[in-house]
């Protein structure tokens, strides 16, 4: 049997080591977690693993999991100690971990926690369908280890089961950063750019298989660097042109790199790249923003966003915010709740700071204690849900442009996505999945639309 081009390392090997067991992956975090997890379905569907929808059908238990806070380990942890029982009922039960934490912990998983049966890294997915096998094959009692190095080159083309309407393709990975509260340079290495033909080629494949919509995935997209000296605006520029996708958006932008070039290419291309930016600014306070090596100031983020409404008709805004960084005082922290009101953000994604291994800002003396971190985020919410959802008023009686993405929960309703990236309820048939309709909206809430089909 010839070995499958995208997976050297052979998915075909030990074909029918998943003949009769069903395979259950958890997955947490980012998009790029979802997108590798998408993988390792696939990947384990080469050797006749059934996905199934609960992990008490499954004979491999795979957690594909998140460092970026604390919350999210624990949920790693304690799902372990849920599957312990699982096992102690079904021994030949696999418990396998990778994502961030994996990455992160290492062999000290395996040391640590006698119900794991193996760790693997974030850059070694191509590897999964040996180490289960060896994990399965192996004597009883065997543990496995498998790499943990990051590989280059960066070629790897999208994989998953039901691409649907709307799907991410990444075109980097890692990050070369090091903002000092986060993990993830350490999680994912440094940072890659895809080459630039190669994410065409993809984008056209997932178009064939009836995709729509790409969102292009890195942890700083404007960074990207194409062999041939081409930027991300030179990408964004060639996706609109070279390939028939019809929606194209990205996530996630970094304010110091963002530039008019890039605003310029958006509104020139505004019929297929959604005037839509997620724009994290972290704090509203630039001696914060220092600590956290961000490279920008407060003023300059607000040079950039008054840049970008300029260039592009009916910008829609989302950004990231951290509250209690070490160090944050109150005044620096209401610097923040005025920048959320100043730029007028419809959604906003809030978290409180927690200390990462390995980063420079857990080791600053000046934490904030846990109940004013608390206090300053549900104060952040409060300030943000008065004004939001009267900005979002404004939208009711509008007509949007929606991509019909799925069948909604409610009978005779069906869902999608308006071009600022707003979620669109209203009644329709399923035969509109796939397709861009006219939808009048009739109540706006800041994430979430209720609108009526115009025919
Ligand atoms: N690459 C993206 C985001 C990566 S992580 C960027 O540069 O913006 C997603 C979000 O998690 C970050 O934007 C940040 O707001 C939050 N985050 C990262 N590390 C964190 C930490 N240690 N504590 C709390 N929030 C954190
Ligand atoms: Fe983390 Fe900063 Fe890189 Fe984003 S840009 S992934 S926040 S280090
Ligand atoms: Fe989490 Fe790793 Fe993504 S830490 S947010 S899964 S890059």
């Amino acid at each position: 049997m010839e070995q499958s081009t995208q997976n050297p390392e052979s998915a075909q090997q030990n074909q029918d080591i998943g003949q009769g067991r069903g395979v259950y992956i958890s997955t947490y975090g980012c998009q790029m977690n979802v997108n590798d997890t998408e993988r390792m379905y696939s990947l384990l569907e080469m050797q006749n693993f059934t996905p199934v929808d609960k992990p008490e059908d499954a004979s491999l238990i795979i957690i594909n999991s998140c460092s970026v806070r604390e919350k999210p380990v624990h949920k790693v942890y304690s799902e372990v100690g849920t599957f312990r029982k699982m096992k102690e009922k079904n021994p030949g039960l696999k418990i396998g971990v990778g994502g961030c934490v994996g990455q992160q912990e290492k062999e000290n998983l395996i040391k640590n926690q006698p119900m794991i049966d193996f760790v693997f890294g974030t850059d070694q997915i191509d590897s999964l369908p040996n180490l289960v096998a060896e994990t399965f094959t192996g004597p009883k009692e065997r543990r496995v280890n498998a790499k943990f190095e990051h590989r280059a080159p960066y070629h790897i083309e999208t994989m998953v089961r039901n691409p649907g309407v709307a799907t991410f393709v990444n075109i980097t990975k890692g990050c070369d950063n090091f903002c000092t509260f986060c993990v993830v340079p350490y999680t994912r290495g440094r940072e890659k750019s895809r080459p630039l033909q190669h994410i065409l080629t993809d984008i056209q494949h997932l178009v064939k298989r009836g995709v729509k919509e790409v969102t292009l995935l890195g942890q700083n997209v404007n960074s990207y660097k194409a062999e041939e000296g081409l930027d991300f605006a030179d990408l964004l520029a060639k996706v609109a042109r070279e390939t028939d996708i019809e929606r194209i958006r990205y996530t996630t932008s970094h304010p110091k790199d963002f530039n008019q070039k890039l605003a310029d290419t958006m509104a020139a291309h505004q019929d297929k790249i959604m005037e839509y930016i997620h724009l994290p600014f972290q704090s509203g306070n630039s001696r914060i923003l220092d600590r956290m090596n961000r490279n920008y100031t407060r003023e300059h983020y607000l040079e950039k966003i008054e840049m970008l409404k300029k260039t592009i008709p009916n910008l829609v805004l989302s950004t990231d915010i951290i509250v209690g960084f070490p160090g944050e005082t109150e005044e620096e922290f209401m610097d923040t709740v005025t920048m959320v009101e100043q730029v007028g953000f419809e959604t906003i994604f809030a978290f409180k700071y927690s200390p990462r291994p390995f980063t420079k800002a857990a080791k600053f003396e000046d934490q904030v204690q846990e109940e004013v971190k608390t206090e300053r985020l549900n104060r952040l919410f409060d300030a943000h849900d008065k004004m939001a959802f009267e900005l979002v008023k404004r939208y009711e009686g509008q007509t949007m442009k929606v991509l019909v993405e799925q069948a909604d929960r409610e009978v005779g309703k069906v869902q999608g996505r308006s071009t600022g990236n707003k979620l669109v309820h209203f009644l329709g048939s399923q035969d509109l999945i796939g397709k861009t309709v006219d939808v009048k909206i009739t109540k706006a809430f800041p994430a979430v639309f209720r609108g009526e089909l115009i025919q």
